[in-house]
């Protein structure tokens, strides 16, 4: 190297110190880097202490992903150099020295006194001076633990916290892992954040960089596993073409202690194998299995193991044979022993062909009725695998009664982080808060203390040695190849909030959430208050404006499960009912109804059973009462789902506020994200409030005692607007369009909708309420006597991400502008142009019968929509708030 490079090199490295010196910038971030940014502190120098030699005593890959990480994460923060070095045997104790080690170490023994061995999954984290050096030592029972212990030192800086002096943490169960429903085609079932990272085309994708960012995420909460695809398994996934693409995943996720795991169909014996059965008492089956595991592990010694769905929507399963789950799982748990895999055999069987006529039949009764006769018959290495509600994953449900009927099973606690029922990421809903209290509740199984979390630990129901049995928690996520994994900026607080109540379920979530914000948005007081405080209060929120009272989420239950669609949930076989009738409402489950509430332990099951002790906010999932029952807060029924929706919908409408009070202290690229998303919400949050409360009102007869339904001064229906061009439609379900009617524009040219203004003279904030289906792009401008005075267009991708024309409350959106002034007299036009593309390439694709086009070109390109408009709203010159 000549004088010259050197002279550079020195130039190169002096201009990256000084850009790690200087002061925070807002800068664009794209979330990509999540709660792990390593941003400048505010104040490196309360850190001086902090040695700036690294030295890892170990030679596996998470001990070299461990001091990476470290040299990365520090030097990024503190604005200096840390260095990096691998041993054998330590130098460090003639250095000041951050030391990262096995508890195994000789070398270390020194530091830990008599506290050696560690537990597995253990780290400690000493911080003293020896000999005049200081040193900091990270020690675990295992590699993967020592990356924790990484993790947590560097959280602690980022979240500017005093360095530990002496502390020791392990995890609250073995099974810390994450699902992904993601298919070899690369599309996610229930996934709301873009393509799979993992997939593409049937095949595992070239590019892993993101699988391997993944599971450093994963890694940096202390989580050990990742199920890479979708429980409704491909038939084809064991085969060893997919097997041998399957390990480069698996060696993407290696360095991070995150085990690879799979959802297998019980069928594949067959549909792979070429056998003629899948009976898992059949031996030929039973050697299947066995080779296959053999195989897998050949590929990938450290795999994880098996999540098993079967006889279940669609699925197939051993009931085809007359054999039972535990039949099933034990086949399985067989071929995995040897290897030290599990089986994940999920408790979601259920019958979707229910009888809607027959009063005793329950969906939420099928968990324990299928399962609770096998209790016991489990193989040690199987865990059942229990949604937290007997349900879906709805907004509220009280905790599946599986948890305390399976005495003798292992088993763990399936969330949904992808809020599939809970605004798909469109709505910003903090999802611990909600876990929290499923997993603190006390299911009191043979009158004493047994709260989900222990029961999950493997704490409540022990071994026969007296050792917690294996069992843990899994998250249903579904990341996606957004920027920011999730789709919504806040969302990535639900991954975060999972990964730490899985590692310690008794942290508080006002501590959680807090760390998180610090770590994401930064250590700014202010803007940190806010997001701490949105976060903790949007699960009620979302809850108030949509599924009130123990109903479930009134969504479209045949549909998306993204707005409202109210009896979609009834008279069909899905048992997502909740028996809205005339009389009154909700599922009868006490004794005298479906039973359901005596498969919980007694003292729950007493509680619930009575009106006069079930919680209001439980009351219809158990009980059938008329709409002017009392509540506890001394309100009926039915004008409390009124004024919660109207309070929670105002509620949601105040995040868009608060947001820009904070405008300058964020960075722009997620702030004006955030701020698209906070619209979004308030005004689909009036599409449930509207929709919820129409309903109610319409099937109650029982008017609203303040009279506000369909009676907002402030709003002009579609409608009853002058139109040119424009035309009525109806919507349905009725309760998702303002008057149950739309106005759709077919002419090529737009159409438009005028009234004339009675407001007083003043400067008014206009909303327009239109539906934004997807792919189709319509146009739309707002003109006051001729002068336009706003203009765009409906281009959102709203979930379900794929075509559909219908109008509904799935894609019911609004468009807000401000400050217009308008007085008595003036002339108020909207002008929507539709997006016809669909005639266009119909058109083209009959000319392609000539050989001018592919043959399905019209059919992947269809964007028709009619530009269609549902109302417009006027408000005060501030932002448009619901009444
Ligand atoms: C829900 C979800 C399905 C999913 C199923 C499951 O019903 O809507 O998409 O397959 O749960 O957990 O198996």
């Amino acid at each position: 190297m000549n004088d010259c490079s050197i002279r550079g090199l020195i130039g190169v490295a002096s201009l990256a110190l000084l850009l790690l010196l200087a002061p925070p910038l807002l800068h664009a971030e794209d979330g990509s880097e999540a709660w792990l940014r390593y941003a400048p502190v505010n104040d490196p120098s309360e850190y001086k202490a902090l040695p700036a030699h690294i030295i890892v005593l170990g030679d596996t890959p998470s001990e070299h992903a461990a001091g990476s990480e470290l040299q990365k994460g520090l030097s990024s923060m503190l604005g200096r150099h840390f260095d990096l070095r691998v041993e054998s045997t330590s130098t460090a104790s003639s250095l000041d020295s951050i030391v990262i080690g096995s508890s195994k170490s000789n070398v270390l023994s020194h530091d830990l006194g008599n506290d050696l061995p560690l537990k597995a999954e253990q780290y400690r984290i000493t911080v003293h001076s020896e000999h005049g050096k200081n040193r900091v030592v990270i020690v675990g029972g295992t590699p993967q633990a020592e990356l924790y212990g990484a993790f947590h030192l560097l959280e602690e800086i980022a979240a500017e916290r005093r360095l530990p002096v002496d502390e020791s943490q392990s995890p609250a169960a073995p099974i810390r892992w994450t699902d992904e429903w993601d298919n070899l085609n690369g599309t996610i079932e229930r996934g709301y954040a873009g393509p799979s990272i993992f997939f593409e085309a049937g095949h595992v994708r070239q590019n892993l960089t993101r699988a391997a960012q993944y599971a450093r995420l994963l890694a940096s909460v202390g989580m050990n596993g990742c199920n890479v695809n979708n429980v409704n398994a491909d038939l084809d996934l064991l085969t060893t073409e997919h097997l041998r693409e399957f390990a480069h995943i698996a060696d993407a996720f290696r360095p991070w202690g995150v085990k690879l795991a799979l959802s297998v169909d019980l069928t594949s014996p067959q549909t792979v194998g070429g056998l003629s059965t899948f009976d898992p008492l059949d031996p030929a089956v039973a050697a299947w299995w066995r080779t296959k595991a053999d195989e897998i592990y050949a590929l990938i010694p450290d795999f994880g193991g098996f999540t098993v769905k079967a006889d279940s929507e669609g699925r197939k399963g051993p009931s085809q044979y007359g054999r039972n789950p535990a039949d099933a799982a034990n086949v399985l748990a067989r071929a995995l022993a040897p290897h030290h895999g599990i089986v994940l055999y999920r408790g979601f069987i259920y019958n979707n062909h229910l009888d809607w006529l027959d009063p005793k039949a329950d969906r939420a009764r099928a968990g324990v009725d299928n399962f609770v006769r096998y209790n016991g018959q489990f193989d040690t290495n199987v865990i059942i695998q229990i949604k937290e509600g007997p349900i879906d994953f709805q907004a509220r449900e009280p905790v599946s009664p599986l948890f305390g009927a399976l005495t003798h099973s292992n088993m763990a606690i399936e969330v949904e982080t992808s809020q599939e029922y809970t605004g798909q990421q469109r709505h910003m809903v903090w999802l611990p808060t909600m876990w929290k209290w499923v997993l603190d509740t006390d299911l009191r199984v043979g009158n004493r203390s047994t709260p989900v979390k222990e029961i999950v630990e493997g704490r409540s129901f022990p071994l026969a040695d007296g050792q917690p049995r294996p069992g843990g928690f899994i998250s249903v996520t579904n990341v996606g190849m957004d920027a920011n994994w999730l789709h919504h900026p806040m969302a990535l607080a639900n991954l975060y909030g999972f990964g730490k109540l899985a590692w310690n379920p008794d942290q508080p979530i006002e501590e959680i959430i807090d760390s998180w914000t610090r770590l994401t948005w930064g250590t700014d007081p202010q803007v940190d208050q806010t997001i701490d405080t949105l976060q903790l209060r949007s699960w009620n929120i979302y809850e108030g404006y949509t599924g009130p009272n123990g109903m479930g989420t009134l969504t479209n239950i045949l549909g998306y499960h993204f707005g409202p669609g109210i009896e979609s949930a009834e008279r069909n076989g899905w048992g997502q009912w909740f028996r809205g009738e005339k009389d009154g409402i909700g599922m009868d489950r006490t004794g005298s109804g479906t039973g359901y509430v005596e498969q919980y332990p007694p003292e729950l099951a007493a509680r619930y059973e009575s009106l006069a002790t079930c919680p209001d906010d439980l009351l219809l999932f158990f009980h059938h009462v008329p709409y002017d029952y009392k509540l506890h807060s001394g309100k009926t029924l039915v004008q409390s789902i009124y004024d919660t929706h109207y309070a929670s919908a105002n509620a949601a409408a105040e995040y868009v506020p608060q947001w820009k009070s904070r405008k300058g202290k964020i960075d722009d690229e997620r702030y004006q994200q955030v701020l698209a998303l906070f619209n979004f919400q308030a005004g689909h949050a009036i599409v449930w409030r509207d929709a919820i409360n129409h309903w109610f009102e319409r099937i109650s007869g029982i008017p609203d005692a303040q009279g506000r339904i369909e009676h907002d001064s402030n709003r002009i229906e579609a409608e009853s607007m002058q139109p040119r061009g424009y035309e009525a439609a109806s919507v349905s379900p009725w309760e998702t369009a303002s008057g149950g009617k739309a106005m759709v524009c077919r002419v090529p040219d737009g159409c438009s909708l005028t009234t004339q203004i009675n407001q007083p003279a003043g400067l008014y904030d206009i909303a327009v309420q239109y539906f934004d289906t997807w792919h189709g792009v319509s146009h739309y401008s707002l003109s006051v006597n001729g002068t336009v005075v706003a203009s765009w267009t409906g281009d959102d991708t709203l979930p379900p991400a794929q075509f559909d024309l219908h109008l509904d409350g799935q894609d019911s959106t609004r468009f807000t502008t401000h400050a217009v002034a308008l007085k008595p007299g003036d002339t108020l036009t909207v002008h929507g142009i539709p997006d016809l593309r669909s005639e266009l390439n119909s058109a083209q694709a009959i000319r392609s019968e000539a050989g001018a086009l592919a043959p399905d070109a019209s059919e992947h390109r269809d964007y028709r929509e009619y530009a269609p408009i549902d109302y417009l709203e006027f408000g005060p010159n501030s932002a448009v708030t619901p009444q």
